[in-house]
């Protein structure tokens, strides 16, 4: 089948592209709003957009119901935000802080995470998260049109990155085997990331030696 965006309905739209990109990592945002009330949610459309010489992370915050919701109106008026990451540990309770609840809900209260203050920005990180980056709006750049809003993409400039000593190895680096980070697939499912398998870039390969093992026509 082709599918042509411009004939298709978002409800149809977002169920079809959800499905096919795949899996998408989870950042668990937190904020606070100008009176300080903090917020806590998550997001899978996030990505890292750049890494030197200023690690940037990206994240696409939509509409609800027509208004803006508390994630992007808190960015825009501090400029600051926390993204942890999200692990098999920690999942339902990040899933369970993305509940549609008014500004003057505290979803940390709600869900009872612990907020472990950052050094370099507002908002806290969460204790039970095993790592998290601490991050400085950059710029937000608004998607859609005039008529139809759709998402505000936050890029935003790491300044701290706090990763739990039990991740780190005797080689001082982080063992990607501790960290159990799971991602979003289409509809309600979610995915582990334990089936990992190493594979080289072809580099500076010779193609005739990449077209011998590959192409067949
Ligand atoms: C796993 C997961 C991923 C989500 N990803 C996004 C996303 O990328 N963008 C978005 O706008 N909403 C996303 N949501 C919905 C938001 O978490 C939800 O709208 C939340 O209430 C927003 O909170 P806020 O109003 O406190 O910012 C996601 C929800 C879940 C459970």
């Amino acid at each position: 089948m082709i599918v042509r965006p411009e004939a298709t309905p978002a409800a149809a739209l977002g169920p079809l592209i959800n499905t096919l990109v795949g899996p998408r990592p989870i950042a668990w945002v937190s904020t606070v709003a100008s009176d300080g009330t903090p917020n806590l949610a998550p997001f899978s459309y996030f990505n890292v957009a750049a890494i030197s010489p200023t690690p940037i992370l990206m994240v696409s915050q939509s509409l609800r119901g027509g208004s803006e919701k508390d994630t992007l109106t808190n960015v825009r008026a501090t400029g600051e935000l926390t993204i942890c990451v999200v692990t098999e540990e920690v999942a339902d309770v990040a899933n369970a802080t993305s509940g549609d609840w008014p500004a003057g809900i505290d979803e940390w209260d709600v869900v009872g995470v612990t907020p472990v203050p950052s050094e370099h920005v507002r908002p806290p990180r969460v204790g039970e998260s095993p790592a998290a980056f601490e991050c400085q709006l950059l710029e937000i750049v608004e998607l859609g049109t005039p008529e139809q809003p759709s998402n505000s993409l936050i890029l935003a400039r790491v300044v701290a990155i706090h990763v739990d000593d039990a991740l780190v190895g005797a080689d001082g680096r982080v063992d990607a085997s501790r960290v159990h980070l799971v991602g979003r697939m289409g509809g309600e499912d979610w995915v582990r990331t334990r089936d990992r398998f190493p594979m080289g870039r072809p580099g500076g390969a010779d193609p005739d030696d990449v077209r011998a093992r590959f192409n067949t026509r």
